[in-house]
C-alpha cells in the first residue's frame, strides 16, 4: 500500500516510524516532511496547506490512504477533498475541525451540552469586549483568540490594563489576523494540565495513554509559552479514578455532542484537561495528535497504527485493539537558540547518522531539520525530539537526556527539568 503523511514536524515522524512498523505499507510519502523524515519517508515538496494540491497529488499517485496530521489543512477540509476522490483518509472533516479551529464554536459546544470548562464570553465588538474586562473583578483572566494561532493566541492577564492590550492588539491591532477578530474571554482556572489524545470513530472512543507537556521555553515553567519543550507520559496526576470521570463528563459526551451536531468526529480527538479543585476541566480540545505528546504516546503504543487507523476511518474502531505498554516515555525538545522568538537556521548537527543517534537507546524525531550538502541542518525553532521508552519515568528521563548529550548545534537549546514535575508528584 502507498500511504501519504501530511506534514513535516516531530509528530508527524513519529507517525511515520510507527506505521514503517505494518508490513502492508510498501511506501510511504509525506509532504513535505523534513531533511530528518526524509530518511524513513519519500519526501513530497508540498506544504501542508496546500490542500488542492495535495488532493491532486494523492489521487495522481494512487495512495491507498492518507494521513492528515497537522491542523490547518485539516480546517481546510483536506479529509473531505481526499474523500470526494474516493482516497481514505485518517482525520476529522473539515465541519468537524472547527472544535479546533473556531474556540468559540468549541466553547459554545460545551456550553450546549453541558461539559466542565472555564466560563467565558464570547466577543466580536472591542467595545464591548472591553466593558466586560472593566466589569470584571476577578483576576488574572485569559483571553484567546478564536482561530488557529499557532498555539500564541492565549494571553493570560494579570492586570486589567494587560487584559485591555491583550484585546485591542488582537480585535483592532491585527495581531492574530482574521483568528483574532473574535476573542473568547475566560475564567482562569488552575491546577496540573493532562493532555490525553483519543481515538475515535463517533461510535467509538479510545483513550490513549495519558501525558504531560512543558510548554514554558524555561526550566521551572518560566519564560515564553512555545509549542512544546518536552512531554513525559503517562502523566502522575491522572488516576484510574479521574480517567473515569473524564470519560463520563468529558469524552463521550463530547463524542456524542459532535454526532448530535452532525459533525460527527473521526481521528485523534485531543484533549487539553485542567484537573482543578472542582473536578477536570476542558482547556481546549485539538483535532489531531498533540505535538510532542505523540513522541511519547505513539512509542508505548503496542498495538499496530495503521490498524488502528484504518479502523477509525471504517467506522470499526470498537473491533480492533488498543494496547499501551505499562512503561514508561520521555521526549527532550532540543531546540534553536532564541525559540520561541527569533531564532537562527542552518546550524549543522553534529551527532546523528542517517538522522539517528547510533549506539543510544533513544529514537530522534525531527522537527525542524533540512538536509543540506549531505549535511543535516537545523531549519525551525524546535530542530529534535530525542525520545526513550523504559519501565518506569525516570529511567525513560535520564535515557532521554544521556542521548540528548550526544547530539549539537550551535545555540542548541533545551530544557533540563523534563518530567521533574511528574517524578515529584509520584510515579
Ligand atoms: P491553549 O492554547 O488553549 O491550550 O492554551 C495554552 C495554555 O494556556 C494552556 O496549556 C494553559 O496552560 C493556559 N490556559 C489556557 N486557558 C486557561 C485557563 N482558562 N486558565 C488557566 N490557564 C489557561
Ligand atoms: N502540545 C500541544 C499541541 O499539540 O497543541
Amino acid at each position: 500500500m502507498k500511504v501519504l503523511v501530511v506534514g513535516g514536524g516531530g509528530r508527524e515522524h513519529a507517525i511515520i516510524r510507527k506505521l514503517k512498523e505494518n508490513p502492508r505499507i510498501t511506501e510511504l510519502f509525506a509532504a513535505p516532511g523534513n531533511g530528518g523524515i526524509g530518511y524513513d519517508a519519500l519526501r513530497v515538496p508540498l506544504a501542508a496547506t496546500q490542500v488542492e494540491e495535495i488532493a491532486a497529488w494523492a489521487g495522481e499517485n494512487k495512495m491507498d490512504y492518507v494521513v492528515v496530521a497537522p491542523d490547518d489543512p485539516l480546517a481546510l477540509g483536506l479529509v473531505d477533498k481526499l474523500a470526494e476522490k474516493g482516497i481514505p483518509a485518517f482525520g476529522p472533516t473539515a465541519a468537524a475541525a472547527q472544535i479546533e479551529a473556531s474556540k468559540a464554536f468549541s466553547k459554545d459546544l460545551m456550553k450546549k451540552y453541558h461539559i466542565p470548562t472555564a466560563a467565558y464570553e464570547t466577543f466580536t465588538d472591542v467595545e464591548a469586549a472591553k466593558a466586560y474586562l472593566a466589569a470584571n473583578g476577578k483576576w488574572p483572566i485569559v483571553v484567546k483568540a478564536d482561530g488557529l494561532a499557532l498555539g500564541k493566541g492565549v494571553i493570560i492577564c494579570q492586570t486589567p490594563e494587560e487584559a485591555l492590550n491583550a484585546v485591542e492588539e488582537m480585535m483592532v491591532g491585527g495581531k492574530f489576523g482574521a483568528s483574532g477578530s473574535t476573542v473568547v474571554i475566560e475564567e482562569f482556572l488552575t491546577g496540573p494540565e493532562v493532555s490525553v489524545l483519543a481515538f475515535t470513530d463517533g461510535k467509538t472512543m479510545v483513550p490513549m495513554v495519558s501525558s504531560m507537556d512543558h510548554k514554558r521555553a524555561l526550566d521551572h515553567d518560566e519564560g515564553l509559552n512555545t509549542g512544546g519543550m518536552g512531554t513525559i507520559a503517562p502523566n502522575p496526576y491522572y488516576t484510574p479514578d479521574i480517567a473515569a470521570r473524564c470519560m463520563k463528563e468529558i469524552f463521550l459526551p463530547t463524542m456524542a455532542a459532535m454526532n448530535a451536531e452532525g459533525r460527527t468526529f473521526k481521528g485523534c480527538l485531543y484533549f487539553g484537561l485542567m484537573l482543578t479543585p472542582d473536578g477536570p476541566k476542558v482547556i481546549e480540545y485539538n483535532c489531531r495528535f498533540g505535538d510532542p505528546e505523540t513522541q511519547v504516546v505513539l512509542p508505548l503504543l503496542e498495538s499496530d497504527l495503521f490498524t488502528i487507523m484504518e479502523a477509525v476511518t471504517q467506522e470499526r474502531l470498537g473491533e480492533v485493539e488498543v494496547k499501551f505498554s505499562t512503561g514508561a516515555a520521555a521526549c527532550v525538545v532540543l531546540a534553536s537558540g532564541g525559540y520561541p522568538e527569533h531564532y537562527e537556521k542552518g546550524k549543522v548537527i553534529s551527532g546523528l547518522k542517517n538522522g539517528q543517534l547510533l549506539g543510544a537507546d533513544a529514537v530522534i524525531y525531527h522537527a525542524g531539520t533540512d538536509q543540506k550538502g549531505g549535511q543535516l541542518v537545523t531549519s525551525g525553532g524546535r530542530v529534535l525530539g530525542v525520545a526513550a521508552t523504559a519501565d518506569t519515568l525516570k529511567a525513560a528521563v535520564d535515557k532521554a537526556y544521556a542521548a540528548a548529550e550526544g547530539i549539537a548545534f550551535e545555540g542548541l537549546h533545551k530544557r533540563n527539568d523534563i518530567g521533574a514535575r511528574a517524578l515529584a508528584a509520584g510515579n
